[in-house]
């Protein structure tokens, strides 16, 4: 056996970490959330890589406990949570999972669509709640169409992209905001065209210091008031204290989102109040066969990279 020695900061589904028991040493939290900060400072100190989910902050001050380091292997495709620029002064490698979870977070957001349209959350609670009371009307609990609407996508990265695809089954009109034009069925269009046209606005930017509440009150108020915003990338790239009051002020019809600023969302934030409003608990890639998937890049990455070799998958 290699003399490598690896921290893990959470099991994986799939085999993945069993392999990588067989080259190196390998140290697993074995809590099924995230562990203390002074667990991972602890036993970061002798370990060669380590291989962390996005709720694991890795910043200078985690990097600086270890002196052995190569690589720093996310279970995810965001990088936000790590220090990658002061990773790369010290000549550690970060690597990521794209690709794979690409999928599943655009089918993720087109349910969020169509759920947040379509009231479906609505519909299924009233009836729990025994308050479905009246037989089938013409009036009752309208939504609006997705088929045929305007879609505003924001970023055209690889999730932006199967968005788009998945819009042109639905006959969308969609647009697009991005840093550049892309070679995309869509047209390319400026922020503000963006805002005021779309009847969903959907959210798929990385997050990092120019996306840092991108979408503040201002611009939320630019769109239509039968307007949707949908965010599955992250939660702080929309300053969500405006979303609420723009919500409160019915600037715009409703918003679903998967991703927020403090991950759990507490009970309490005020977006739990607005029934025009769909929260699912940071689901994007949650599917079995991406999460397998995200585990054998994951594992791979952080080998390849043990190994002096090219990563399949390297932040650069
Ligand atoms: C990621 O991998 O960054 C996603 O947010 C997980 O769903």
């Amino acid at each position: 056996m290699e003399s490598y020695k690896v921290l893990v900061t959470r099991k994986l589904p799939g085999p993945w970490i069993d392999s990588l028991k067989e080259i190196a040493e390998v140290e697993v939290w074995d809590g099924s959330e995230s562990p203390p900060r002074t667990w991972i400072m602890s036993r970061i100190k002798d370990k060669d890589g380590v291989l962390v989910t996005l709720s694991e902050r890795i910043d200078k001050e985690i990097i600086d406990v270890s002196s052995k380091l190569k690589v720093i292997s996310t279970y995810s495709v965001g990088f936000d949570h790590i220090d990658v620029h002061y990773a790369k002064s010290k000549g550690i490698k970060v690597t990521y999972t794209p690709e794979v979870l690409t999928d599943a977070t655009a089918d993720l957001i087109f349910g969020l669509i169509i759920t947040v349209a379509r009231r479906i959350v609505e519909g299924d609670n009233l009836i729990r709640s025994g308050k479905w009371n009246v037989p089938w009307n013409p009036e009752f609990m309208l939504g609006k169409e997705v088929s045929h609407s305007v879609l505003g996508i924001i970023g055209m990265g690889r999730i932006g992209r199967a968005v788009l695809k998945r819009a042109k089954g639905f006959d969308m009109n969609a647009i697009y905001y991005s840093r550049r034009p892309h070679d995309v069925e869509a047209k390319f269009v400026d922020l503000d065209t963006l805002l005021a046209n779309s009847d969903f606005v959907v959210i798929t930017v990385d997050l990092n210091s120019e996306t840092y509440h991108f979408i503040d009150y201002a611009k939320i108020s630019k769109m239509k008031r039968t307007a949707f915003i949908i965010n599955a990338s992250r939660g702080a790239v929309i300053k969500q204290d405006d979303l609420v009051r723009a919500l409160s002020e019915g600037k715009i019809a409703g918003a679903a989102l998967d991703v927020f600023e403090q991950e759990p969302l507490p009970q309490t934030n005020p977006l739990t109040k607005f029934p025009n409003v769909v929260l699912t608990p940071h689901l994007g890639s949650a599917t079995r066969e991406t999460r397998e998937k995200m585990a054998m890049i994951a594992v791979t990455n952080l080998v390849k990279c043990l190994k002096g070799e090219s990563p399949l998958y390297e932040v650069k």
